[in-house]
């Protein structure tokens, strides 16, 4: 692991307490979610469900998340074999990786990728083949995944809406990496955190629900993401009952179980139905204008994103060259902290002039923030 260091969210998280500055850097909401689902973990927690859980995550929530997954996007999952719950969407990217790419394996990811998916490929001792999506509307050349592919390749690992730059893929992406998938024998491992947080009438799709899918694909959900409640560290993952076996062979070792507790409480947030999630999806947009605004009034080039709670910006209008740079100067400059997204990507050149922003934030720390940006001192 030599040469992953620190992440980049815990060194500007770091900053932001040490300087004061306003958090626009880790993606994190600063209001809780649903009250009720606060106190079904109470009651969880005090009503004795303090012990092991079983190892593919309490039932109810299993059941849930199957009933959600038919509910949304029509997959038919069997709750006792085709789901397990783990610690967090991260857990999930990690176990499914490791089971399913080696040594000797390739994986092949999007750049700018989310942070995790870079150590857990190395983790494995898998190689990655990366495919970069292009500013400004993050679209890919098909030959350039066409070429990635090659004898080594085991997994596409896909996060769609996706980390950093907000990009929902569309049905003809998704056609043609279905497509690609059945031609070369790969399985999908598909990260779908943010597949409520879309925007403008733009829909999330899931990989799975395409031709030839349902039996190749590895569907990753959050707790975290989807209610509000980051601090949980529940997830799961979800797909057909040999390869959700073959992930839960290594989560069994790297956690066992999550938190009991927190399980219950996550399936009663299922139990709410969609309004809530839909309300915070409605208010994420307000609150991404709120923050594209500022954002260009400050002087940035503002990649306008359709779906996640993240909004990305080149810096070059501004004058700055180099993101992280530009990034670990801002809380002094501007009392802000952002993140730079060159450490997403191999090319580093690719993303040196683009920065990261997230408006999971009350509407008063957006305003504080935006007028913050606009009187920002030089480079
Ligand atoms: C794309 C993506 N996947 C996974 C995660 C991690 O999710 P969790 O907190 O449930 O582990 C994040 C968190 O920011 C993310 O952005």
């Amino acid at each position: 692991m030599e040469g992953f260091g620190t992440t980049i969210f815990a060194e500007m998280s770091q900053l932001a307490a040490e300087t004061g500055a306003i958090n626009l850097g880790q993606g994190f909401p600063d209001t809780d979610g649903p009250g009720e689902v606060v106190e079904a973990a109470v009651a969880a927690l005090r009503g004795g469900h303090n012990q092991y859980p079983p190892p593919s995550g309490i039932a109810p929530l299993r059941d849930a998340i199957a009933r959600h997954q038919a509910d949304h996007y029509g997959l038919t999952l069997d709750p006792d074999t085709d789901v397990l719950v783990t610690a967090g969407a991260t857990e999930a990217i990690a176990a499914a990786v490791m089971a399913l790419a080696g040594p000797g394996d390739e994986v092949i990811t999007f750049e700018p990728y989310y942070d995790s998916y870079a150590a857990t490929i190395a983790l494995g001792g898998a190689r990655r083949a990366v495919v970069p999506l292009r500013a400004p509307d993050w679209s890919f050349d098909p030959d350039r995944v066409r070429a990635a592919v090659g004898p080594d390749t085991k997994v596409l690992l896909l996060n769609t809406p996706h980390n950093p730059t907000g990009k929902v893929f569309t049905v003809d992406e998704l056609s043609f990496l279905a497509q690609l998938c059945v031609d070369h024998d790969l399985i999908a491992v598909c990260d779908e955190v943010y597949e409520h947080l879309t925007f403008d009438g733009h829909r999330h799709h899931p990989l799975a629900t395409f031709d030839g899918m349902a039996e190749r694909c590895l569907t990753i959900g959050s707790a975290g993401k989807t209610f509000s409640f980051t601090g949980w560290k529940v997830g799961w993952i979800s797909g057909p009952a040999q390869l959700v076996a073959a992930v839960r062979t290594v989560k069994q070792f790297l956690t066992y179980v999550s938190a009991g507790p927190f399980q219950h409480a996550v399936a009663e947030a299922f139990a709410l139905g969609p309004a809530p999630v839909e309300a915070s999806a409605t208010s994420l947009q307000a609150k991404r204008d709120r923050l594209c605004d500022g954002l260009r009034t400050a002087g940035f080039d503002v990649f306008v994103p359709r779906g996640t709670y993240f909004v990305t910006a080149d810096i070059g209008p501004l004058g700055g060259v180099d993101g992280l740079e530009f990034c670990r100067s801002l809380p002094a400059r501007a009392g802000v902290v952002a993140i730079p997204t060159q450490v997403f990507y191999d090319d580093v050149d690719a993303g040196r002039r683009i920065i990261r922003f997230a408006f999971c934030k009350r509407d008063d720390v957006i305003d504080e923030a935006v007028e913050r940006l606009a009187s920002m001192k030089g480079l």
